[in-house]
Formats: structure tokens, C-alpha cells, sequence
């Protein structure tokens, strides 16, 4: 196959030209976190030599101790897309309150809402980690302020979604409606070229993914769930291989591309508070997004992810992500419980 020449933006202007989203301001938003993704990727790739690794000394408002490059990859976010002129605000894993872009900038009808490093657990021994972004239109009239309510929006309503994976190279993958796209950094000449165009998510997989760590602080029925891909009572006769790496957007990619299911259960640690960690807004819509883009399912055990109506900016949720086959199981079992 020939080498690929084509950069985000001519894809986003000719590939993707029959959304709405691919006018000049949309493609302006992409290339704004894409110049905020290489600054983070450099980081990354020099985060051993750098005073980067560790940990800075506070809690964020999800109760975790945050690392250095947390905080460096949130600011550079942060300051790259105030000035962007195409958002109206933003909202990070790792800041409590919404973000509204200051009058002083120019602003767009865009919202950005984004984990700005996920796996932050792997950063000190370079395994790979991301930054995940979800893309909203405001809902509320231009003139007024921007409301809490314009980032409490259902996943069905995102407009993009995708991620940059630090990796053995660095990639983007991002959907705008209209399938699964992926990019890989050639950063001989700084860019973003086409490597994965069209990205469909295998039927089904041989492969699950989880924190089997947890299994005493789950319920019967994800026991059930669990189980089942260990057993061999399946298609293939054979039990599903674990893998298991510990971030949500490199355990994704490789979901993504093999196949297979992803799952972080409700689990009880604290039983009158028993959750799913993962963040609905930042992590689990863009990822339902992406999975449905390319041909996957993505649910909480009972309902459609993308359908799941937002009450608060980190609220969390169980998340069962991947191939058709597999997550359609899962459904299965959980609704065979009910
Ligand atoms: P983040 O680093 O952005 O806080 O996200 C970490 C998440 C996700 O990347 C991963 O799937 C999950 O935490 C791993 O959680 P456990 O360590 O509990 O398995
Ligand atoms: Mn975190
Ligand atoms: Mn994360
Ligand atoms: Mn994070």
C-alpha cells in the first residue's frame, strides 16, 4: 500500500465532507488539540529525563494523587484551546468545576471535554498512556452564558470523540459520525498521516479485558459475566485470552483493532458507595462513540452508554466496551439477573 500522504485536516475536509461538523472552525478545534497532543507526546517521550515523572503532591477532585505530567498535560490543553476561538468552555478529569473560555478570547459554539493524561498509573514505567477528547455543541442561544447543562449532554449528542495514544508511536484516533479514522505522528515531518483508514471492531473477540484484582468486590451476575469469557461454553469452543494493562485507552486500542471486550464492573469496594470508576463524560461516552463508529457496542451492563442522560460533570459508570458479539453477552447475563 502506498505510504500515506493524507494529514488530519485534508481528511477532515475532503474525507469527512458530507458532516456538518467538517467546517473550517471544526477543523481548527482539531488542529489545536493535535499541536496540544504533540507538546504532550514530546513530554512523554522524554518524561525520563525530565522532571516529569512522579507525583506532584495534591489530590484532584476524582480522590487521586496527581502525577507531574497529569497536571503538564492538563495546562497545556488548558492553554492551547482557550485560544482556539472555537470553544465556548471545557472540562477536564482533572479540574472540579466546568472550564469557561475567558471573554478575552475569541469564542466558538464548541464545547471540550477531555482526560488530558489516562493511565496516569503507567506513566513512570513507560507503559503507553493517552489523552482522551470528547467534542459537544452548546445548547444554550450564543448570547448567554454557557450553562452546566450545555456539558451534561448524552453521548448520542457528541459531534467527535477519539484519542491520542503515547505509544511505540504516537497516534490519533477520532470519528466525526461518519466511521473510525486513524492517524499515526511521523514526526520527521510533524504530522498526522492516515495509517488506519476505516477502522472496523471484529465481530467478535478472542481476547477480555479486566481487572480481575476486583472479583471480591463484585455482585453475582458480574461474577456471571466474568466467568463466561473464561469458560469455553462460546463459539469458538476455547476461553477468551486476559490482557490487561491497566489504561483505559491503550486496553481500548488494542479492543479496538484485535477485538474482544473491555470491562471496568460496578464493584463494592465501599459498599454504600458501590461504582464503575470510569468517568462518564471524559472516558466512557467518547469511547462508546468510538466503538459504535466502528461497528461495537457499548453499554453499563444494562443500558446503551451513548443513552445514559449526565446528572454531574465526573459522574462514573460501569463500562462494557468492544465487539458486538461480546458485549451483546454481556448484556445478556446482566438482563438475565434482572
Ligand atoms: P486516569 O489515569 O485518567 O485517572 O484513568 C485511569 C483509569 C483507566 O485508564 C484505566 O482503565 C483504569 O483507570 C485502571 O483502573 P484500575 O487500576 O483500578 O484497574
Ligand atoms: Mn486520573
Ligand atoms: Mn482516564
Ligand atoms: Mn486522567
Amino acid at each position: 500500500m502506498a505510504y500515506s500522504q493524507v494529514t488530519v485536516t485534508e481528511h477532515l475536509l475532503y474525507h469527512q465532507q458530507q458532516s456538518p461538523q467538517a467546517t473550517g472552525r471544526f477543523t481548527n478545534l482539531f488542529n489545536d488539540l493535535i499541536l496540544a497532543a504533540k507538546i504532550i507526546s514530546r513530554e512523554v517521550n522524554k518524561a525520563g529525563l525530565v522532571d516529569v515523572l512522579g507525583f506532584t503532591g495534591d489530590v484532584n477532585v476524582q480522590g487521586e494523587r496527581v502525577k507531574k505530567l497529569d497536571e503538564y498535560a492538563n495546562d497545556i490543553i488548558i492553554h492551547r484551546m482557550e485560544r482556539a476561538g472555537v470553544l465556548c468552555a471545557m472540562a477536564s478529569e482533572e479540574n472540579a468545576e466546568m472550564i469557561v473560555v475567558p471573554d478575552k478570547f475569541k469564542r466558538g459554539e464548541y464545547i471540550l471535554i477531555f482526560d488530558p493524561l489516562d493511565g496516569s498509573s503507567n506513566i513512570d514505567v513507560n507503559v503507553n498512556i493517552g489523552t482522551i477528547f470528547s467534542i459537544l455543541r452548546r445548547k444554550s442561544p450564543a448570547m448567554q452564558d454557557v450553562t452546566l447543562g450545555d456539558m451534561l449532554q448524552a453521548g448520542v449528542e457528541q459531534v467527535g470523540a477519539g484519542y491520542f495514544l503515547y505509544g511505540t508511536s504516537t497516534m490519533l484516533v477520532y470519528t466525526t459520525g461518519q466511521g473510525v479514522y486513524g492517524f499515526t505522528l511521523d514526526p520527521s515531518v510533524g504530522e498526522f498521516l492516515l495509517s488506519h483508514p476505516d477502522i472496523r471492531i471484529p465481530e467478535q473477540g478472542k481476547i477480555y479485558s479486566v481487572n480481575e484484582s476486583y472479583w471480591n468486590y463484585w455482585d453475582e451476575p458480574t461474577r456471571e459475566v466474568v466467568s463466561w469469557f473464561k469458560g469455553v461454553d462460546n463459539p469458538r469452543g476455547k476461553p477468551h485470552s486476559l490482557r490487561y494493562i491497566g489504561s483505559l485507552v491503550a486496553d481500548f486500542h488494542r479492543t479496538l483493532l484485535y477485538g474482544g471486550i473491555f470491562m471496568y464492573p460496578m464493584d463494592y469496594r465501599d459498599p454504600k458507595r458501590p461504582r464503575g470508576k470510569l468517568r462518564l463524560l471524559c472516558e466512557a461516552s467518547p469511547m462508546a462513540m468510538l466503538a459504535e463508529q466502528a461497528g461495537g457496542l457499548a453499554t453499563d451492563g444494562t443500558k446503551r452508554i451513548m443513552e445514559i442522560e449526565p446528572h454531574e460533570l465526573h459522574q462514573r459508570v460501569p463500562l462494557f466496551v468492544g465487539s458486538e458479539y461480546d458485549v451483546r453477552k454481556v448484556s445478556e447475563i446482566y438482563r438475565k439477573h434482572a
